[in-house]
């Protein structure tokens, strides 16, 4: 088992005179036995970031510790991590079973503990009717599962996994989540996953961390980056349909304030305790959020303390459970989930309704988190 640190972290790739500074200053802890996710756009650093863990790739600058043992010169096989990678081939002219009990041969362990622990993981990973077959013969999913297998049979310090679902249908990535989390939480070792997709993520992972462009964004819960996303980048990235952003002024109404959006004209009101906050710390301008999941046509049956703006439906995108509804005043889209069963039309006026607490608002300049 192993706590993995990365402190100041830094990876400039050097090619034909170019430099490409992929990492930057990357700072990390990931607590023993947990599982992390780093998540991030496609070229934002991830996959160099593995390999400079796991001692695939140097590091330009800074340190990776494991319990507290700085490994930056250790090779990929001293520091003890398994990893699985998207393209992880299989010995294709080796059985499934052949495929798992080969890093245990390389160990020199005997045929008799070989087998018993291919039986082990083999039934953890429901692969045990396939064990005779050659990777030739198997589906893409059966395929991950035993290169997954494969890395898990180790007994290694950490698990090292890139984007290992990324050519599975839906179907078929929500039952290897199911298994990988399922193995995590028998076997409890500490795990790095790597994914540009936010549901495997959020599904998986004790703590995500959001990065781009080399560099972390965040790194926490599922309920903090959700509800106190460090920055607009974050706010964005998380959730699906993206937030909603738009440009607001801070006008006073009375002792109250009113966050009316530039372009749209909408009012849209917070809690008493940010209203103080931005009074006191003389703010006028903020970049206002609001989650297309916090905003919701009125049904007659709204608690009390909701508030409400009103805007034309543009758009009504039917999904099966939920609509999507992009709605306007003025130029502005603003983007609302409804339930399906409501037939809105096209140009129709809608009221939404959203709670205070669920306007997140952003430094204009910065688009840091204000609260
Ligand atoms: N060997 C290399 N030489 C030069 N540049 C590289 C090398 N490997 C990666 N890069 C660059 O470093 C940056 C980060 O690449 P990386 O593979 O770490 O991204 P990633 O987040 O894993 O992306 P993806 O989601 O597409 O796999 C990219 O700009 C990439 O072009
Ligand atoms: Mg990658």
């Amino acid at each position: 088992m192993a706590r993995v640190e990365l402190d100041q972290v830094n990876k400039v790739y050097r090619s034909r005179g170019q430099a490409v500074h992929a990492v930057k200053d990357f700072s990390l802890t990931v607590e023993d036995g947990s599982f992390v996710a780093l998540l991030g756009p496609s070229g934002c650093g991830k996959t160099s970031t593995l390999r400079m863990i796991v001692g695939l790739e140097d590091i330009s600058s800074g340190e990776i510790r494991f319990d507290d043992k700085v490994v930056n010169k250790l090779s990929p096989e001293a520091r003890n991590v398994a990893m699985a990678f998207e393209t992880y081939a299989l010995y294709p002219n080796f059985t499934v079973a052949e495929n798992l009990g080969f890093p245990l041969e390389v160990k020199g362990i005997d045929a008799a503990r070989r087998d018993d622990e291919i039986a082990r993981i083999a039934k953890l990973l429901r692969i045990e009717a396939i064990l005779g077959q050659r990777p030739g013969e198997l589906s893409g999913g059966q395929q991950q599962r035993v290169s997954l297998g494969r890395a898990l049979i180790r007994e290694p310090a950490a698990f090292i996994l890139d984007e290992v679902m990324s050519h599975l249908d839906a179907h078929l990535k929500f039952q290897m989540l199911f298994e990988l989390k399922r193995v995590h939480q028998s076997i409890g070792k500490t795990t790095v996953y790597v994914t540009h997709d936010q549901m495997e993520a959020l599904a998986l992972a004790d703590k995500v961390a959001v990065m781009t462009d080399g560099v972390l964004q965040q790194y926490g819960t599922r309920d903090d980056l959700y509800h106190r996303p460090a920055n607009r980048f974050v706010a964005d990235f998380i959730g699906e349909p993206p937030t909603n952003f738009m440009m607001g002024d801070v006008v006073s109404a009375g002792d109250a304030l009113h966050l009316r959006a530039l372009a749209s004209g909408l009012v849209f009101h917070i809690d008493d305790d940010r209203t103080r906050a931005l009074q006191q710390r003389g703010i006028q301008q903020v970049l206002i959020g609001i989650r297309p999941q916090n905003l919701r046509p009125a049904n007659g049956q709204e608690r009390q303390n909701v508030e409400r703006v009103d805007v034309e439906l543009l758009i009504n995108e039917y999904l099966g459970e939920q609509s999507i509804l992009t709605c306007a005043n003025g130029e502005t889209p603003l983007r609302a989930l409804a339930p399906p069963d409501v037939a809105y039309r096209r140009g129709e006026r809608i009221g939404l309704h959203y709670e205070k607490r669920d306007v997140m608002l952003f430094d204009p300049e910065s688009e840091v988190f204000l609260g």
